[in-house]
């Protein structure tokens, strides 16, 4: 069902509580990945542009009560840096003060509340919280999209008080990821990685059913690895989920679908940035080594094997991409999406969106998600309560 947008609804003059998604990393108290910030300009600007009253609110990390490194005021710097335009702040979220600042905004001003999460009735999803923060404005923006998975007063409650319209981001973001669920140009091919499956069985489930090619790296890959009777010495593997993996094989052959495992991987005496490694065929992993990237043969299979799709989904690292020596396998995958010219190329957030960072080519792919858990669990299948609480488009 397709959602009501911001640009459905007319917002001038109107105060638009905005939820964003400012949950950001933070060193020192300095904002230290901007991303989330910058997925949300579109929306910040539109609504600026049409005269709106914005009162945008995050919550920023999972603080249990008021927790003073946890202020969304760097938050609030970035943003003014960003929109190049000076934006107010309060102390909190709800309350007197707040809403006299509420009441005091111009159209096209911008006032950013205090971390949502700093009251626990946040979380709970309680309504009279939900009804406080519903009082302040006229209408609900939810762009926040990496919080959509949360049933919490700011992301759904707050729709029951008010008209309750998508932003720019969240819209882009269910556009993507559904379109690649739902109507993806063919060939549609999957690369999955990450430390484990039983994080993604739902995942892989799910995106099974949808793709011509799939293809399985990082710590994950063990498990399949070691079901098809391969010695991986003493990689990273669950033994709980050797069935699961054997039937992940089965469907993908009776679907026809192609899936790709390591057929090379690089070993290493241990997972330690310094420790010796060694490239390897995956049938002759030596018995004291751990599997710890895919190989050069596999990067160039894998590349070869996107090359030929339309639609490319990647979800989870290939190696331990923490660890320089072992990020290589990561991101030969992030640069080979990179060059599709002619197909549609959407990365899961978390990351994934780290490694595609770290080289510098968030700008090459179609879509870099914003949301860990809230793209994975829409990948999945599920039906994402800040999503839900949304406006259907009638018809
Ligand atoms: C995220 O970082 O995935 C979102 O901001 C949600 O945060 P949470 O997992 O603390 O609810």
């Amino acid at each position: 069902m397709r959602k009501r947008t911001v640009k459905d609804i007319d917002v001038r003059d109107k105060c638009v509580l905005l939820r964003v998604d400012f949950n950001v990393p933070l060193k020192d108290g300095e904002v230290t990945d901007d991303a989330r910030i910058r997925g949300a300009l579109p929306t910040i600007h539109y609504l600026i542009e049409h005269g709106a009253k914005v009162i945008a609110c995050s919550h920023l990390g999972r603080p249990k009560g008021i927790d003073e490194s946890l202020r969304l005021r760097s938050v609030a710097e970035r943003l003014s840096e960003l929109i190049s335009k000076p934006i107010k702040t309060a102390d909190d979220c709800i309350g007197p003060e707040v809403e006299a600042a509420a009441a005091s905004l111009k159209p096209g001003e911008v006032l950013l509340l205090e971390n949502l999460r700093f009251h626990s009735e946040e979380e709970a999803n309680d309504p009279a919280f939900a009804q406080a923060l519903a009082s302040l404005a006229n209408v609900y923006v939810n762009d926040a999209f990496g919080a959509a998975h949360r049933a919490h007063a700011s992301t759904a409650g707050v729709a029951d008080y008010l008209p309750a319209v998508a932003g720019l981001l969240m819209e882009k973001e269910l556009n993507f990821l559904g379109g690649a669920l739902a109507e993806p140009e063919r060939p549609f091919a999957a690369v999955i990685g990450g430390a484990k499956i039983s994080d993604k069985i739902d995942f892989l489930s799910n995106i099974l059913t949808k793709v011509d090619k799939l293809m399985i790296g990082g710590g994950m890959a063990n498990t399949f690895l070691k079901a098809e009777g391969q010695e991986i010495g003493h990689s990273l593997v669950e033994d709980e989920q050797l069935d699961t993996a054997r039937s992940i094989i089965s469907q993908a052959r009776e679907r026809g679908v192609q899936l790709l495992l390591p057929a090379d991987v690089i070993a290493a005496e241990k997972a330690a940035a310094d420790a010796r490694f060694i490239t390897t065929a995956v049938n002759a992993v030596p018995e004291h080594s751990a599997i710890v990237d895919i190989g050069p043969m596999t990067m160039s299979v894998f590349a070869r094997s996107v090359d030929s799709c339309r639609t490319v989904l990647w979800n989870g690292p290939m190696g331990i991409f923490e660890m320089p020596p072992f990020a290589i396998g990561s991101y030969a995958v992030a640069r080979s999406i990179a060059s599709l010219d002619n197909a549609t190329t959407i990365l899961g957030g978390g990351e994934t969106g780290a490694v595609a960072a770290a080289l510098g080519l968030e700008g090459h792919y179609s879509h870099v998600s914003t949301g860990g858990g809230a793209s994975l669990e829409f990948l999945e299948g599920k039906e994402l309560p800040g999503v839900a609480a949304l406006m259907d488009v009638p018809g």
